[in-house]
């Protein structure tokens, strides 16, 4: 399907099945690859998520892309809130609605997760060569009868219409683009921050039971526990009540 994709704009590697598109791209960047290069693929055999668990993205029901960013080492903070704002923008465009984003960067589409992004850096000693920025979105993943079925979603069931996944990566790469070139700015932070549905909640997160108070200008999520004390939390799986 993907083999029609046109990125006349920007180097790609496209694959119909690959063990994971962030090793190519980590490769790549390694290699010495350009900031914008994107690596897509129509499958993936060992797709990667945070926290060293796996991505499921079964043939042809999934966008799975790495796309490399240079950032400074002060842009690097926000680049995890850039792809979560570039798909968010996305499903704007589409027309989806109750689109959220939980934090730090699950989009959510009608509070089920939609997406997952990953953000690896590749170094050369103490300086930094780049970061691939994997991207997974559930176009028309069939969860049905799965563990997943409560808590993720697909864009197509959810907007009851079939979406062309080469439009959808053309929508996606551009609004990469529009992100990347305000990494390290107070837009990109205060537009991530804007869409975050976990602020004012009631949470639980790294053993921390609390109410989501804020988060500060480096994305870590304030928590105030039971007994008043604020927590910093940097990296986490939050559960809402
Ligand atoms: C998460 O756990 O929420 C992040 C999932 C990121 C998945 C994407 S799919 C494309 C890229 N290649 C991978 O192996 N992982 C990322």
């Amino acid at each position: 399907m993907l083999q029609t994709l046109n990125l006349t704009d920007r180097p790609f590697k496209y694959f119909t099945q690959v063990d994971s598109t962030q090793d190519i791209a980590l490769g790549w960047l390694r290699d010495g690859a350009e900031a914008g290069s994107v690596v897509i693929c129509d499958e993936q055999l060992k797709g990667r998520g945070r926290h060293g668990r796996t991505w499921h993205t079964p043939h042809g029901v999934a966008l799975a892309l790495s796309v490399i960013l240079k950032p400074t080492l002060k842009g690097m903070g926000q680049v995890t809130m850039l792809g979560a704002l570039a798909i968010s923008d996305m499903l704007d465009a589409i027309g989806a609605d109750a689109v959220s984003i939980k934090w730090p960067n699950d989009v959510r589409l009608q509070g089920r997760k939609v997406c997952g992004v990953l953000p690896e850096a590749a170094w050369d000693g103490d300086k930094l060569l780049g970061v691939a920025l994997g991207i997974g979105v559930n176009v028309r993943v069939d969860f049905t009868g799965t563990e997943l079925e409560q808590t993720a979603i697909s864009i197509e069931p959810a907007l009851g219409q079939r979406f062309d996944r080469i439009m959808l990566i053309d929508v996606l790469l551009k609004r990469i683009d529009f992100w990347s070139q305000r990494l390290g700015t107070p837009e990109l932070f205060d537009a991530w921050k804007s869409r975050l549905d976990t602020l004012g909640q009631v949470v639980t997160v790294n053993g921390i039971h609390g109410k989501a108070e804020a988060v500060n200008r480096d994305g870590a999520l304030l928590v105030r526990d039971d007994a008043g004390i604020l927590h910093t939390v940097i990296a986490g799986d939050v559960m809402m009540e």
